[in-house]
């Protein structure tokens, strides 16, 4: 391998000696730090962390939340899916845990998870793991969990996240959101309870510090605006469905106006067609615009989609349990794409939502077009 190769922040993974080449430019201290990493790894010595040019402890920028902490600019979503009949998939094996494992490996530090994906144990059993083999710190990543639906009372706030926390093993997580402002009791019937009380039960376990940062998700834009107006403490971040279909330009503005981080889900919304919905607007991977963009880049369409997000001002959240796709969903930070290039992904939207929840559209609290 030639070290001396110059300009490239070099992968430290010996598994892939052939692309270790990527990400930021380095200069000779890091380059002198990452040879002794690929070393050490190969005489399987501890690992070590994997430190960014800018200090922070992956391979993502990070940005500053509204209460001055701070968030990767990417990470690593974990929801497994829905099997065809939309029902949620059942969690029977370890691929959360890898697949977070991987990510730590690959230089993420961001985690999103919730209560409802059934898999907070293995994303902080992958995270106990890494801590122990030495790679990380607790403080070097950004844990997101999420309140279930059937916990909006006030009071029923701080005993889910305590449930989380048990789950994740952890003492705090790092933002905790509202996964959805329509509430359910168990039986399946509206919880109307106001998604202000919520917000009130959510401040209190922030005060607690059972988390660090609190805030929505799947809230309209009417609704953040409520919580701002009404609630003593303003959301640190929002999460919501952005990708080429539906890119949320005036929520997005609205939020930023709010110094309200946005964290984008289903980045890739239906890109892929083996995912993509029966009448699902383009593009997909081999819209021929999109693969000229790569090509110029040497990039994969995927990757030109996540860096679209990232220029957006957006934290893409992708979900991956295909190592490969893990690691090239996070080497986005060496390249820029042009205006024109970026007028072309923008001509793709669509107001397309690829996360349809028409089914709960009589809730008094239902966020989205009926
Ligand atoms: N707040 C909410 O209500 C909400 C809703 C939905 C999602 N989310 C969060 O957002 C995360 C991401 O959204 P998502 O899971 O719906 O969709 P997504 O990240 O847009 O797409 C995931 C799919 O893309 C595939 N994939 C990933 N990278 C790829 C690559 N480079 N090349 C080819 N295929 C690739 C994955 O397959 P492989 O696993 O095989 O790579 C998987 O099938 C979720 O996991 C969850 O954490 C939140």
């Amino acid at each position: 391998m030639d070290w001396n190769r110059p300009g490239k922040l070099l992968r430290p993974n010996p598994d892939w000696e052939e692309d270790l080449f990527l990400t930021c430019v380095v200069g000779p201290v890091e380059r002198a730090r990452l040879k002794a990493y690929v070393e050490d790894v190969k005489q399987k010595k501890p690992r070590k962390p994997c430190y960014c040019q800018d200090g922070s402890p992956g391979v993502a920028p990070l940005m500053t939340l509204n209460n001055g902490r701070t968030i990767p600019s990417l990470g690593l979503g974990t929801f497994i899916g829905y099997d065809y009949q939309g029902v949620p998939l059942p969690i029977t094996t370890y691929d959360t845990r890898r697949a977070v494992e991987t990510a730590i490996d690959a230089g993420y530090r961001l985690f999103d998870t919730a209560y409802k994906y059934k898999n907070e144990d293995q994303v902080g059993q992958a995270i106990k793991n890494k801590i122990a083999e030495g790679v990380i710190r607790r403080s070097d990543v950004f844990v997101i969990t999420k309140l279930s639906n059937n916990c909006h009372g006030e009071d029923a706030v701080i005993p889910a996240l305590r449930r989380s926390l048990q789950l994740l093993e952890l003492d705090y997580v790092d933002l905790y959101l509202i996964h959805w402002p329509v509430g359910l009791r168990k039986d399946g019937s509206y919880d109307e309870t106001d998604y202000l009380d919520t917000w009130k039960g959510m401040i209190e376990a922030r005060a607690r510090g059972l988390t660090k940062s609190i805030g929505v998700s799947n809230f309209n834009q009417h609704q953040i605006d409520r919580i701002i107006s009404l609630s003593k403490m303003k959301p640190a971040a929002v999460q919501i469905e952005v990708n080429l279909n539906i890119q949320q330009h005036s929520l997005i503005a609205f939020c930023h106006s709010h110094d309200i981080a946005v964290i984008a889900y289903t980045p890739f919304g239906s890109l892929f067609h083996r995912r993509a919905a029966y009448g699902a607007p383009p593009p997909r991977t081999d819209t021929p615009v999109l693969r000229r963009i790569a090509d110029k880049h040497h990039k994969t369409v995927p990757q030109i989609v996540l860096r679209y997000l990232v220029e957006l001002g957006v934290i893409p959240i992708p979900k991956s349990v295909t190592p490969k796709n893990i690691e090239m969903n996070i080497e986005v930070f060496d390249f820029k794409l042009t205006r024109e290039e970026k007028d072309v992904l923008r001509d793709f939207e669509r107001n397309y939502r690829t996360r349809n929840i028409k089914f709960w559209k009589d809730s008094p609290h239902y966020p989205f077009e009926k």
